[in-house]
C-alpha cells in the first residue's frame, strides 16, 4: 500500500462526503456503465452490447473477470448472469437478451471487484411471437 496514496484517496473520500466510497480500496474497479442507460430499449432474443468506460482503470486490478447480472425488479440474479468471464478492461461486451417478461424497469449490474448498476432500461418482447410450448 502506497501511504501518499492511501492519504490522497481518503481525502477525496472525506470531501465528497460519501462514507460508502470509503469501502472501495485503490484496486477496486468499478466502472461507469455507458450502455444500456434510461434510454435503451432491448428486444429479446436479439444481440446488443453492454458499454462500459474503461478510461481511468488502476495499475493493478484485483478482480479482472468481468460479469454482467440482469436486475429484475430491483433484484440481483447473481447466480444466473448474463455474462461471465470477460476481460473487464474490454469495454464492451455482446450478449444475446435474455427471454424475460418485457418490461421498463430491468437494470444490470457489471460486476468486477465489486459492481456498478446501470440505468433502468427496457426490455421489450421480439417482434414475431416465438411458438409457445406446451
Ligand atoms: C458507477 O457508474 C456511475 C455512472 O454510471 C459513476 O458515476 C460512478 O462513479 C460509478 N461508481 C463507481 C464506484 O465507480
Ligand atoms: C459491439 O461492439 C463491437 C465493438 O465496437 C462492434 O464490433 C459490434 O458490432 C457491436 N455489436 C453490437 C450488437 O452492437
Ligand atoms: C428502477 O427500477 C427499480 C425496480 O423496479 C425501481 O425500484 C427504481 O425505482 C427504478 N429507478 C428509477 C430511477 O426509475
Ligand atoms: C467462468 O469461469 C469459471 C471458472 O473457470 C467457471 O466455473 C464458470 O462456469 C464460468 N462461467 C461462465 C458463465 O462461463
Amino acid at each position: 500500500m502506497n501511504p501518499i496514496l492511501f492519504v490522497l484517496f481518503a481525502l477525496f473520500s472525506f470531501t465528497s462526503a460519501l462514507p460508502t466510497l470509503i469501502a472501495y480500496k485503490r484496486d477496486v474497479y468499478v466502472p461507469p456503465i455507458t450502455s444500456p442507460t434510461q434510454d435503451t430499449i432491448w428486444t429479446i432474443g436479439t444481440q446488443v452490447n453492454v458499454t462500459w468506460d474503461t478510461s481511468n482503470p488502476p495499475a493493478q486490478i484485483t478482480n479482472g473477470l468481468g460479469k454482467i447480472v440482469l436486475v429484475t425488479d430491483g433484484l440481483l440474479d447473481y447466480e444466473n448472469p448474463i455474462a461471465a468471464n470477460f476481460s473487464i478492461l474490454d469495454g464492451f461486451h455482446t450478449i444475446t437478451v435474455p427471454d424475460v417478461a418485457p418490461k421498463n424497469d430491468y437494470a444490470i449490474v457489471l460486476f468486477g471487484d465489486s459492481g456498478n448498476r446501470s440505468q433502468n432500461f427496457t426490455i421489450q418482447a421480439a417482434p414475431v411471437a416465438a411458438p409457445t410450448s406446451t
